[in-house]
Order: C-alpha cells, then structure tokens, then sequence
C-alpha cells in the first residue's frame, strides 16, 4: 500500500468543514486586545493564553520592534553557535531571578523544552514518572525516553496514592524523574503540589513542573504553582515554562540548579540544534516580564475575573471541571455537541476551544474558556449572555 493512503483516506475533517463546525485552525483577520476579527465579525476571544492580556501592551510591541532594530529579524543559527544574544543571556538571568532560583536557560518553543529537558536526563534504565493529563510535549518526551532504554510510569493524574504505589517499587538510590503539569491545560486542576514534593524526598525523586498555565496566573505576582502552595521555585527541582502564555510571545525554559541548567544547555540535542528565539520575541518576554514585577495587580484582576466568570457558569446551571484557575472547562459530553455549541458561541460572538477526546475522556467533551485579564465588565458579560442563550439552546441548562 501507498505510504500516502493514510492520507488520502483521512476525510474526518472534511466532514465537519463541510457542515461548517470545525473549532480549529480558525483564521483571525484582526486582533484588537480581548475582540477579535473572525469570520469577518468581531467576537470575544475566551480561547486565547494571553492570560494577562500582555500581547497588546504597548511597552511589550516596542520592545519586540526595539530588539529587531538592534538585533535583526533572525538569530540565523542555534544557541550553541552564533544564536546567543546579549538579549538571550539577560533574559535568562531576570527570569532565575524571578523565580529564586540559580539559573535559566531559553529554548526555542516550550514543547522543545520539555522534549530537550526530559529525553536529556533519563537515560537508559532510568525512570520517568509523568501524569497522565500532562501536555503532550511531556508524552512526546516520554516516547523518546521509552525508545532509548529509559522506564516510563504513567499515573493517573494528579493521583498521589498511585504515584507513592509507583515510587515504591523501585529501589529508592535508582535515578528517577517525576514531571507534572502545574496547571493542567484541558481540566484547569492544580497539581497537589506539596503531597508530590513529599513523596519525591521520601523515594528520592527528583521533580520537574510544566508552569505554561501557572507562570504569570498563580502565586505571588505570578511566580507560579510553588508559590500558590507556599513553597519556592527551589522546593522544586526544575520549572519549566514557556513565553507563549502569560509572557505573551514565543519560546520555553527550564530553571533550576546552575550545574544542572548547564548540563542541559550542552546536552540537550532540542536546544543544541534549534536556531535561537528570534530577537524580536525576547525583546517581548522581556518587556512582559518587567511589567509582570511591576504590576502584580494584573494577576489579582485575572483571579478576581476568573471568580466572577465561574460563579456565573455555575450559578446559570452548567456543569465545570473544579479549580481556581482562569481555565475554565464547561462540560458538554459528546463530540458532535461540543462541535454544534461551539459554532453557536460563534454566532453569538464568542470565541472558546471546543475539546473533544482523546483530549477528554469520552463523556467529558469540553468547552475550555481562558480569560484575560484586560476583560472589561462587557467582555464577560457578552460571554456569559452567550452561554446563558445557547446552554438553554442545547438543554443543558434550565
Ligand atoms: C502545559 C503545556 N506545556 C507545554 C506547552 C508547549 O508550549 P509552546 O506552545 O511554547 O511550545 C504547552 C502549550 O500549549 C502547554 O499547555
């Protein structure tokens, strides 16, 4: 058989294109803070990482324009070689300092970072314990640890019964990992945090946390999951984040102890050979970072607007995943459904992500909300009208 019928076969899309309900790859024409342009109308955007609504800010774009002017469009090569920027270097040392930790280093993309981080430092016959709702990059990092030799453990999420079951049956002195999502993109929940780092100095573990949802959302002016629990970036082993969320432009990176920073940084083949975050990019981390440590306000108003947003849901009737965070999943229960609410939030004017499974588990089939902080009164209100109008649409609320 042709290696390509796969691809001639694959009509799913096609399918739901046709009846006009595919949520994804959606095209925005323009993009004005919280409104966007789609389908040549402006809608609300409630599926968006810019949690704190930081991709807009002035300060952030002249950055981005400033670090163009002075380093050019592109890095033109890896950071190994000649992709490393004064700008790249600085950067790396605000954000240990954010976080109180030692030492950061800057990968191209978040999803390379946990692939270049977690593939680097198991090694055959070591183990990785990963939860089972982790990103993707985490399982496409497990699949490289599993084909060199490495043992994986898969838990079930944010289950500390079974992660304890897991760690005991294995000699406490063998190398072992444990990699957890702070927030967890689809379901919102927060990691136990405190029970895994007590279980990781019991079994001798060591811990790495995705922070993509937490950094810039939870804790003390952002700092993330740790902090949300009390703890510090250093009762942790590794943080991971990236730039494509809170910091409002594109890039990952892994913090921790400088020894171990640094063997990544010359071990890691996802870092070594990927050209460098372009300049223009660092220039906007940067500029978020320092608007983040200046104005922890924007992470208060995104929690107070998560509160509001939640109440409402829940008070017109709807079924959510429980958590904290400005990720809120509104649980429809089946694929198709979820497909036909989503296209009538467009017609209302809403944009969210629809979540269908594998995604979910079957019967869990989503609408994933995630709010910005810059949300005037009438951004929330204009969602909630829309969900109280197609809830009631669908039966799904009285
Ligand atoms: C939990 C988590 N980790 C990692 C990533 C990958 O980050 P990036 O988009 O910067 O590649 C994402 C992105 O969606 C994420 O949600």
């Amino acid at each position: 058989m042709d290696l390509f019928e796969k691809c001639y076969q694959f009509v799913r899309a096609n399918e739901v294109i046709a009846a006009g309900l595919l949520p994804y790859f959606q095209t925005i024409e323009e993009n004005h803070g919280p409104m966007v342009k789609m389908e040549g109308k402006e809608v609300v955007m409630a599926g968006s990482n810019d949690y704190l609504g930081l991709s807009q800010h002035p300060e952030v774009i002249a950055a981005a324009i400033e670090a163009i002017k002075a380093f050019g469009s592109s890095c033109s090569g890896s950071r190994f070689l000649n992709g490393t920027s004064i700008l790249h270097t600085k950067l790396e040392e605000e954000l240990a300092d954010f976080l109180g930790v030692e030492a950061c280093l800057a990968f191209t993309t978040g999803f390379l970072t946990n692939q270049g981080v977690i593939a680097t430092l198991v090694e055959r016959g070591e183990h990785l314990f990963s939860d089972a709702e982790n990103h993707a990059s985490i399982v496409a990092a497990s699949w490289i640890v599993r084909a060199r030799g490495g043992n994986v453990h898969r838990y079930p999420t944010n289950d500390m019964v079974a992660l304890e079951a897991g760690l005991k049956k294995i000699p406490r002195d063998a190398p072992k990992l444990i990699v957890t999502d702070g927030v967890f993109s689809m379901s919102g929940r927060i990691v136990d945090l405190p029970a895994l780092v007590s279980l990781a100095k019991t079994y001798g573990a060591r811990v790495m946390i995705d922070e993509a949802h937490a950094a810039g959302v939870l804790g003390e002016g952002g700092r993330g999951t740790p902090s949300h629990f009390g703890l510090k970036n250093a009762d942790v082993d590794l943080t991971m984040g990236t730039f494509s969320k809170s910091f409002a432009s594109l890039g990952g990176f892994i913090a921790g102890e400088r020894r171990v920073v640094d063997y990544i940084k010359f071990n890691s083949q996802a870092f070594r050979f990927s050209a460098s975050i372009t300049p223009g990019s660092v220039g906007a981390v940067r500029a978020a970072l320092k608007i983040i440590r200046r104005e922890p306000e924007r992470v208060a108003r995104l929690a107070q607007i998560t509160l509001k947003m939640r109440q409402g849901l829940e008070s017109q009737g709807f079924k959510l995943i429980k958590s904290t965070t400005p990720i809120l999943p509104v649980i429809i229960g089946d694929d198709m459904g979820t497909f036909r609410f989503w296209r009538r939030l467009m017609d209302e004017g809403v944009f969210a992500n629809a979540v269908i499974s594998p995604g979910v588990p079957p019967g869990m089939q989503l609408i994933r909300l995630s709010l910005i902080a810059t949300y005037k009164e009438e951004h929330m209100d204009k969602i909630l009208e829309a969900f109280r109008k197609v809830g009631k649409e669908f039966g799904l609320i009285g």
